[in-house]
């Protein structure tokens, strides 16, 4: 380990860091659509069977490969297939991931765009009072007009650079020891308004009773596709968080903390937009627009909903903001290290980079609507499929091969401190459930 790189202010921080990069849009946005459209509770056990047999080994690989290789992904698996005597063509792992955490951060920052400009639109009022009809042409308006996207998408980007530029303590550290609190308490508070809407206990049981009958290949792809997303696992973050990890740090337990985090994030955020849904008789099974349209027509309905609107789409901002920033890390830490710009010249290099792919993105929704030659999909829509059904699955798949089959396994399980049963079951998952688990959703993809 080199003395000179940075390491994580204490446990906590790095906690709430890991966490912050975890909950995220995927947690409010994505998680309670995709409930919607698979069917509720089928959807939600899958989804927890993958969040701990597959999540749970993906990211302590993630951290362990960063924590020995204490740099950037690229020059982590570098160093560490060297050190094993393993191809150097493992570089190309390291490589990759770097690039899909920016192209995600491209159409993420659109999306983080959108939840400010609803920030700013509740907490206006004009959610107050318009009928349906009127709320889609809020939302339509938005996607039709390039300059308020993009002046959405710009704010987002600017303000995930200025924090990442100002380095891991003065800007990751201090962003998210302000603002997870703050979403931790934004949270408890809507979901205290939800359980008085008189339909909790209907969102409960759509949520959490099980009927195995629905649960079908589909429903095992689309929660194991999310668990990846959802944990922030595939795109080198995990690895560059874990760079700046110190050798005390237990990473099995820190790992079940931030999973158990991110679950609760996720489950909550059903739990509070389900009521809402149900007690003014909307459509669970929306899509994308779940949050977008008919959370504002409830705000629009109820009493104090332009506070409620508010607070909402501030959390969902807040989540988004320490989500961008961890996407950020992995490009930014590489070309820190391998160039002599310096931590804000690489964030705003880097940045630079991906608000202009995420532009093109977010022209797919007005004037670029022509789907691609070749792939057939607008640029947004291509940029998502390619990351989270090809990208991500494929890294995660060879990370998980890499530390289960490729570094030194009796290292591996003193670090995690396992012996005995626990090293035995812990062998089983990280290096078959996981690898054949991942392989399922790569091999889905490409034949989806
Ligand atoms: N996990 C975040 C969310 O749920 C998004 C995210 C951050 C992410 N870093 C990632 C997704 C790395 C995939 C890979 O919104």
């Amino acid at each position: 380990m080199t003395s000179q790189h940075q390491q994580w202010g204490s446990r906590l921080t790095f906690i709430l860091a890991a966490t912050g990069s975890a909950v995220g849009l995927g947690n409010i946005w994505k998680f309670p659509y995709m409930v919607g459209e698979s069917g509720g509770a089928a959807f939600v056990f899958v989804y927890l069977i993958c969040i701990a047999l597959i999540g749970l080994p993906m990211l302590v690989a993630e951290w362990l490969l960063g924590r020995r290789g204490q740099k950037n992904p690229v020059d982590t698996m570098r160093i560490l297939a060297r050190g094993n005597d393993r191809s150097p063509a493992w570089i190309v792992v390291g490589i990759s991931a770097v690039l899909v955490g920016a192209v995600i951060l491209s159409f993420y920052s659109v999306i983080g765009g959108w939840s400010l400009y609803y920030t700013l639109q509740a907490g206006a009022g004009r959610f107050a009072g318009v009928d349906v009809a009127g709320i889609e042409l809020i939302f339509d308006t938005l996607l039709a007009s390039p300059s308020t996207l993009t002046v959405a998408h710009t704010v987002f980007m600017v303000t995930s650079v200025a924090i990442v530029a100002r380095g891991l303590k003065k800007g990751i550290e201090t962003a998210v020891r302000v603002l997870m609190p703050a979403l931790a308490i934004l949270i408890l508070i809507l979901l205290s308004f939800a359980m008085t809407t008189g339909h909790f206990g209907e969102a409960l049981r759509y949520m959490f009773a099980v009927d195995l009958g629905q649960i079908d290949g589909n429903t095992v792809l689309a929660a194991m596709g999310q668990a990846f997303f959802t944990l922030s696992v595939g795109a080198g973050v995990m690895i560059a968080y874990g760079s700046y990890l110190g050798p005390k740090i237990n990473l099995l337990a820190t790992a079940r903390i931030v999973i158990l985090l991110d679950t609760v994030f996720a489950l909550v955020a059903g739990m509070l937009i389900f009521p809402i849904v149900f007690a003014n008789g909307l459509e669970a099974s929306e899509g994308p627009g779940l949050i977008f349209i008919t959370l504002p027509v409830a705000f629009a309905q109820m009493t104090g909903g332009t506070a409620i609107g508010l607070l909402f789409f501030l959390l969902l901002s807040f989540a988004a903001l320490t989500s961008a920033i961890s996407l950020l890390e992995p490009a930014v830490e590489f070309l820190d290290e391998r160039t002599r710009l310096g931590r804000a010249w690489a964030t705003i290099v880097v940045g630079s980079l991906i608000w202009s792919l995420g532009n093109a993105a977010l022209l797919s929704f007005n004037v670029w609507s022509d789907p691609l030659p070749i792939v057939g999909l607008g640029v947004f829509d291509f940029l998502d499929v390619l990351t989270s059904q090809y990208m991500l699955p494929l890294n995660g798949l060879l990370v998980v091969i890499f530390v289960g089959w490729m570094l030194d396994r009796h290292g591996a399980l003193k670090e995690l401190g396992l012996s005995g049963r626990a090293a035995r079951v812990w062998g089983i998952l990280m290096r078959v459930i996981a690898p054949l688990g991942v392989t399922a959703v790569f091999v889905a993809g490409l034949v989806g």
